[in-house]
């Protein structure tokens, strides 16, 4: 099975990097195909512990090739900070790594931006993670000021491009949101320093990728953000900007969909959301509180506190619609090793109707009630099991429940951040 998509099937923060970092033993290529420094990917390996924002978490896989798509936006100095860091632990990048030339470049004017905007939007703020992301995507689909990496190799027309771009959010910048304008010049220098050290990474991905494929190689697509954070199909306006469903994979790689083999969707063994917007399973209660201590459900981009809440079978039916998922990974089951009775969303009430699916409109979203049903915890450690039939009985039933109610069997589960704690099936 040479391509396989690893995407989140709720709001982020799923586990995908652990189980991407699990999957790359058994592949050769890791890509990331959307978003960009917004993305907080965490793996465990042993005593170590790595976030990535930008670099693919199969890095980690000695001789292993990652790269990173166009569909991306790269912050360059994020990226540096990542291959700097992964240096200073004897991981080396050099020859392993690809950045595509047509991502696009994230601006310092970016993250100016999106933080006045923010700022001004206060109540209705989506909470982003203020990584500029909205602002350079918006550059990209307006087709005026958009920078790609491969403007990078061409120091000399770099200087108007970068000049053009500034002035035009400096406008923005003081006219509307009275704040400092930004020095082209500096930018610019900043920008021939990244051209200098990331000039060697920069080629053709799509070609690559394909080459890969052709060449019966593994290759699995990494996704950041979740389903509910896809531009489209997401709980809009409360969305990232790219589209982080099974099809970006595709526009955001530059390899057509006949590829793809399987679609895998990481998805916690309860929900967590982090930011603004609607999540109908939400407890703002004890129990929420009691998950949160037990997951440390705390964002590894922004160290801001994940929303937490119940199971809900509804997301993932609909996840697995959006992406065709071919099977789940449910990550996260030890968090719920110590509680008593679990709560399971089924269908939600929505003016006094039962309904099974997850309404696309926000209107009938904010009505929706959810509709529980109650399993028995296990009450007993699962982070040492290895194998489906080890694990208690009670697991087995939840684990069983939650791939009755997507839909999707489960290929992977997965009772601790180590790479080592993850049970195939
Ligand atoms: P991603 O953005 O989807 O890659 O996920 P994050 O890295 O933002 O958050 C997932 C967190 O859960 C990280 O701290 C992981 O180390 C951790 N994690 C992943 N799988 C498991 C698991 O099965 N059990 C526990 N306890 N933690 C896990
Ligand atoms: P990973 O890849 C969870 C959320 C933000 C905000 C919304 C828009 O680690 O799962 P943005 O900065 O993208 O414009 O913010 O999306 N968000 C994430 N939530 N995990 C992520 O990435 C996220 N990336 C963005 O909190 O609600
Ligand atoms: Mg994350």
């Amino acid at each position: 099975m040479p391509a396989k998509i690893v995407l989140g099937a709720q709001w982020g923060d799923e586990g995908k990097a652990k189980v991407v970092d699990y999957l790359t033993q058994e592949a050769d290529v890791v890509v990331r195909f959307q978003g960009g420094a917004n993305a907080g990917h965490t793996v465990k390996v042993g005593d170590a512990k790595f976030v990535f924002h930008v670099i693919p978490a199969g890095i980690l896989q000695e001789g292993k090739k990652c790269a990173i798509g166009n569909g991306v936006v790269l912050d360059p100095q994020a990226l540096l900070d990542e291959i700097d860091e992964l240096a200073e632990r004897d991981i080396s990048t050099a020859g392993r790594l690809l950045l595509s030339q047509s991502a696009h470049l994230v601006m310092p004017y970016h993250i100016a931006l999106e933080k006045a905007q923010e700022e001004r939007q206060r109540d209705g703020a989506i909470g982003t993670t203020l990584r500029g992301i909205g602002p350079c995507y918006r550059d990209k689909i307006e087709r005026l000021h958009g920078l790609r990496a491969m403007d990078l190799l061409r120091p000399d027309a770099l200087g108007d491009k970068v000049r053009a771009g500034t002035a035009a959010k400096n406008e923005i910048l003081t006219k509307i949101y009275a704040q400092d304008p930004l020095d082209p010049e500096q930018i610019l220098d900043q920008y021939l320093g990244y051209a200098e050290r990331l000039g060697d990474y920069i080629g053709d991905t799509s070609l690559f990728l394909n080459q890969a494929l052709d060449q019966d190689q593994t290759v699995l697509f990494e996704g950041a953000q979740g389903t509910l954070l896809d531009v489209d199909h997401g709980t809009y306006p409360f969305v990232t900007s790219s589209n982080t469903t099974a099809g970006g994979a595709c526009t955001g790689t530059g390899i057509g969909p006949t590829r793809i083999d399987e679609v895998i969707g990481v998805t916690k063994a309860y929900t967590t959301r982090v930011g603004n917007g609607p999540f109908p399973t939400e407890l703002e209660n004890e129990t929420g509180e009691r998950i949160r201590e037990l997951g440390q459900e705390y964002g590894a981009t922004t160290g801001r506190r994940r929303r937490c809440g119940w199971f809900d079978g509804p997301i993932l039916r609909r996840a697995a619609s959006l992406n065709g998922l071919t099977s789940i990974a449910l990550t996260r089951l030890d968090v719920l090793d110590t509680l008593e009775s679990l709560q399971v969303c089924v269908g939600y009430r929505c003016q006094g109707e039962l309904i099974e699916e997850f309404p696309a409109d926000p209107l009938v979203l904010a009505q929706c009630e959810p509709v529980y049903e109650e399993l028995a915890g296990w009450c007993s450690p699962t982070t040492h099991v290895r194998r489906f039939a080890d694990l208690p009985a009670n697991a087995r039933a939840y684990v069983e429940r939650l791939s009755a109610l997507s839909g999707v069997p489960t290929s992977l589960v997965s009772v601790g951040p180590e790479r080592a704690a993850t049970i195939p099936m």
